[in-house]
C-alpha cells in the first residue's frame, strides 16, 4: 500500500540519461530473440566474445571413440575448463551431473553409424526434449556436396524452425564427410549456406590458407572442429591461427581428450582462444601443467 503521508518526491527518472541500447556482443546475433541471446551467452564468453566448446558426441555414430570409453572417469575432470559441452543426450542424462550450470549443445542428428553413408541422417531428437534438458544450442551436421546434401540441409533448417520458437540456437556442423576437399572455396560455400538457412553459427573445419576469407564471408560466427589427433604444438597453433583469422573459437575433441594430459590441453586451449596467447606460450603452459598433475 502507498504510505498517504510519503510527502517526498523520492521517484528519479534520469530523463537526461539516454537509455542503454547495446549491442549484442556477438556476429550476426543483433536480431535474434532475448532467450536466444541468453543462452548463446551461456556458450560464448561475452568478455571475450570466444568459446571453448568440448565436443565429445563422438559416440552417436562411432561408438566408444578412444578417450570416450568412461566419460565419467575421463571427461567429467575437464568440465570446469569447458565454457559449453557438446554431447548427446544419453551421455548428458547418464553421466553429465546436472549442476553443469554452463551452456549444453546437444546433438541433434544422427541415423548411420561409420558403417554405413554418413551423409543419410535425419533429425534425432524432439525439440522439447532439448527444451526438457535445457539445451543452449542444437547440433546438426550439414554435408554439403555429400550424397545426401538436400535431406541434411533440410534437417538443419527444420531444427532451426523449431529452435527458433523456443529460443535455442542451431549449431550447422558442415565440410564433414570421408572424401571433401577442405580448401577455402569449399568451406566458404559450405560455411555461407549453412548461415543463409538459419543457422545461429557454424562449426567447420579449419584451413590453413585463406581461412580469413570463410569467417569474413559467413555472417554468423565460426567454431573450428579439432579433427584427428595431433601434437599439442601443432594443435594450439592450428586453434591460435584460426582465432587470428575471424573464427569465434573452438569445438574440440580428440585433441583434448586424447591429449596425454587433457586437463592440461583444455586449459591450454583456453590460453590462446580467451588469452590470446601465442602457441608457443600456450604450450608451455601444457608442459608445466602437465608436470603439476603428474604430481
Ligand atoms: C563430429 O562430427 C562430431 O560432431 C565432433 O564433435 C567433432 O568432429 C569435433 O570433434 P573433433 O575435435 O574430435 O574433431
Amino acid at each position: 500500500m502507498p504510505d498517504p503521508e510519503q510527502v517526498k518526491e523520492e521517484k528519479n527518472f534520469y530523463p537526461d540519461v539516454p537509455a542503454r541500447a547495446e549491442p549484442f556482443f556477438l556476429k550476426g546475433a543483433n536480431a535474434l530473440d532475448w532467450g536466444m541471446q541468453n543462452r548463446l551467452a551461456r556458450i560464448f564468453d561475452p568478455q571475450t566474445g570466444k568459446t571453448v566448446m568440448l565436443a565429445i558426441d563422438h559416440g552417436y555414430f562411432q561408438g566408444p571413440t578412444t578417450g570416450l570409453e568412461r566419460v565419467d572417469v575421463t571427461i567429467l575432470p575437464l568440465l570446469p575448463y569447458a565454457d559449453t559441452l557438446m554431447c548427446t543426450r544419453g551421455i548428458l542424462r547418464a553421466v553429465i551431473p546436472p549442476t553443469f550450470t554452463r551452456g549444453v549443445v546437444l546433438r541433434a542428428s544422427g541415423g548411420p553409424s561409420i558403417l554405413k553413408e554418413l551423409s543419410n541422417e535425419q533429425i534425432a531428437l524432439d525439440i522439447e526434449d532439448a527444451v526438457r534438458l535445457n539445451a543452449a544450442a542444437l547440433a546438426v551436421q550439414v554435408f554439403i556436396g555429400g550424397e545426401y546434401e538436400t535431406q541434411t540441409v533440410h534437417n538443419m533448417t527444420r531444427l532451426a524452425d523449431l529452435g527458433n520458437c523456443y529460443g535455442i540456437a542451431t549449431l550447422a556442423v558442415t565440410a564433414v564427410g570421408r572424401e571433401m576437399v577442405r580448401d577455402a572455396r569449399y568451406m566458404r560455400l559450405a560455411c555461407r549456406i549453412c548461415a543463409e538457412l538459419g543457422a545461429t553459427y557454424v562449426k567447420t573445419y579449419y584451413v590453413s590458407e585463406d581461412f580469413e576469407t570463410v569467417t569474413a564471408s559467413c555472417p554468423v560466427p565460426i567454431v573450428i572442429a579439432g579433427g584427428k589427433k595431433l601434437p599439442e604444438l601443432d594443435a594450439l597453433t592450428m586453434a591460435y591461427r584460426a582465432v587470428q583469422e575471424g573464427a569465434a573459437g573452438v569445438d574440440m575433441g580428440r585433441n583434448i581428450f586424447q591429449a596425454e594430459s587433457p586437463v592440461a590441453m583444455i586449459q591450454a586451449v583456453r590460453e590462446v582462444v580467451h588469452g590470446g596467447r601465442k602457441p608457443e606460450e600456450a604450450y608451455d603452459c601444457y608442459l608445466t601443467l602437465k608436470q603439476e598433475a603428474e604430481g
